[in-house]
């Protein structure tokens, strides 16, 4: 064995698992991961168990994308049987919460009626009490709130879930995450640490700091099976170096989906990280090889799935210095993403209230108030970023839907004009239950279903923004095209599709009027004068 210095290989793909489902920020609030082991994981494996040939057929039909279907071909069904039969055993308090929030609920449903809630505290589910409080809203509807930190704390944290699942990532094509358990295989590694532990920062330093493999093996101290193939993980072959940003002014570089770096002289902002592993391919695109050492900040807008990416998250956690999150939680559709990412590691996570500021060099970053895309649930973490450098005034709106036009002229009359405007257009999105189902404990009717979805902005109220603000430049996000982001999206649109349609409008009315427009796809660059 050659003992001298090796690095991660650049297309390594390092997926954060929770009992081999792909973690998620759901997966990680004890009470949002217990409904999605109980009304998720478990349904779909139980489903795929019976029949999974009906599981085959429907990942195979473009209409069923995005699903609740394994997408194994419909094989490997001892292993998924395996996988329910130790999810029950092993989780069972967690089944256990799932069903006490259930029962809190029906309690609340036939209890509280508008009389004191104090008589009702003796009947809460022992794995929720002294854990909620109980409450009204001024018209006697009742409901919780969740007491999160002393979740975390208790037996329904359980880190022995979380785990890491090492391979070689060769091309795009990726199963989608919420409906596709990782099961193991021998073209992969499974090291088994929670997402907090600092191994996990060595393991990503060594994709640009080089350590001996003699370390590397004590360090990670690899099952003799897996040994040889983690070894193989690692190359003496350096990465190309960073080329950081030495002008005066501001660049801006897009890595995909709603994924922006920004770098000045003095500062630094990378906003919804996800990224992209480096390995051949048609599409070029900035990845991991394309950050510097050094992440001032990272900006969280909003915490579904495609923004908060905890695989991306997880391997540049030793680059960060603060990571700035909206401010929400407390709720069991609401969790709070500062408890979310504290509890994955980051020591340095802080949240921006709407309409507060952060000093940066030469500027600032305001969150400003993000409306809409939630299908009408009461979550308040989400925000949207409004970034002065010098002249210059970026507004960072990812999936805000222009909801209510009044809004926005509140807006301006605040920050006046805008320069640059960043929007995600998915003006469909999907229904409440495809992200939400598993929380809720009562089914929802079909038509109410279908009319509260995760749909951002339309032509019509997305044209309202950039008059609203003069915007001179108007950038729409590519919106799960970039085939890397399939196995998070799983969205596949047509020159008919709504989204692409109402963006086409968009840009091609900015254009008419002289506006800078584009639907970014993949990657690009832009240099902005001091
Ligand atoms: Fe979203
Ligand atoms: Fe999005």
């Amino acid at each position: 064995m050659n003992n001298g210095s090796y690095f991660l290989k650049p297309n390594i793909q390092v997926e954060p698992l929770f009992d081999q489902w792909y973690a998620w920020s759901h997966l990680i609030a004890p009470a949002t991961a217990c409904r999605n082991v109980s009304e998720r994981h478990l349904k779909i494996m139980d489903s795929y168990i019976n029949a999974p040939q009906v599981h085959a057929n429907a990942v195979k039909n473009p209409k069923m994308l995005g699903g609740p279907f394994i997408d194994y071909k419909g094989k490997r069904v001892d292993e998924i049987r395996a996988l329910r039969d130790q999810t029950k055993s092993q989780r069972s308090a967690l089944i256990e919460l799932s069903a006490a929030i259930g029962e809190l609920d029906t309690l609340l449903r036939t209890d509280a009626n508008g009389f004191s809630l104090q008589p009702l505290y003796k009947s809460v589910p022992d794995a929720l009490k002294g854990r909620v409080e109980l409450v009204y809203d001024l018209n006697n509807n009742p409901s919780y709130r969740l007491i999160e930190p002393l979740l975390y704390k208790s037996k329904y944290y359980d880190e022995s879930a979380q785990s890491f699942m090492l391979s070689i990532a060769q091309s795009d094509d990726r199963p989608f995450i919420l409906s596709t358990p990782r099961l193991e295989d021998n073209q992969s590694v499974h090291l088994k640490i929670p997402y907090r532990h600092e191994s996990i920062d060595e393991l990503f330093r060594t994709k640009s700091s080089a350590r001996t493999m003699g370390y590397i093996q004590d360090f990670f101290d690899m099952p003799a099976k897996s040994a040889e193939l983690f070894q193989s993980f690692f190359t003496p072959q350096a990465p190309r170096p960073y080329q950081s940003y030495e002008g005066n002014g501001v660049r801006w570089r897009y890595f995909g989906h709603a994924c922006i770096l920004i770098e000045t002289a003095g500062v630094n902002m990378l906003f919804d990280p996800v990224l992209s592993y480096t390995y051949e391919s048609e599409i070029s695109r900035y990845t991991y090889a394309d950050l510097p050492d050094k992440i001032d900040y990272v900006l969280i807008t909003h915490d579904h799935q495609d923004h908060v990416l905890l695989e991306t998250l997880l391997q540049i956690r030793h680059k960060v210095e603060t990571v700035i999150v909206p401010r929400g939680g407390g709720s069991l559709q609401d969790p709070s993403l500062k408890l979310i990412l504290k509890n994955a590691g980051f020591k340095n996570a802080i949240e921006l209230p709407e309409m507060d500021t952060i000093e940066i060099d030469k500027g600032f970053i305001m969150g400003l108030p993000f409306l809409g895309e939630h299908c009408d649930l009461d979550v308040r973490t989400k925000i949207a970023y409004l970034v002065k450098l010098g002249k210059h005034s970026l507004l960072f709106a990812a999936d805000s839907c222009n909801i209510e036009p009044q809004f926005y002229k509140e807006i301006h009359s605040i920050i006046g004009d805008v320069d640059a405007l960043f929007l995600g257009m998915e003006c469909d999105g999907a229904p409440l239950s495809w992200l939400y189902g598993p929380l809720l404990t009562q089914k929802i009717q079909r038509a109410m279903d279908d009319s509260r979805r995760l749909a951002g902005s339309n032509y019509e109220q997305a044209i309202d923004i950039v008059n609203r603000f003069n915007c001179k430049d108007v950038y729409v996000y590519a919106m799960g095209q970039e085939p890397w982001l399939g196995y998070v999206m799983s969205l596949q649109y047509t020159e008919h599709s709504r989204p692409i349609v109402e963006s086409n409008k968009l840009i091609s009315e900015c254009r008419s009027r002289g506006i800078q427009a584009e639907r970014l796809f993949g990657e690009k660059e832009i240099l902005l004068n001091p």
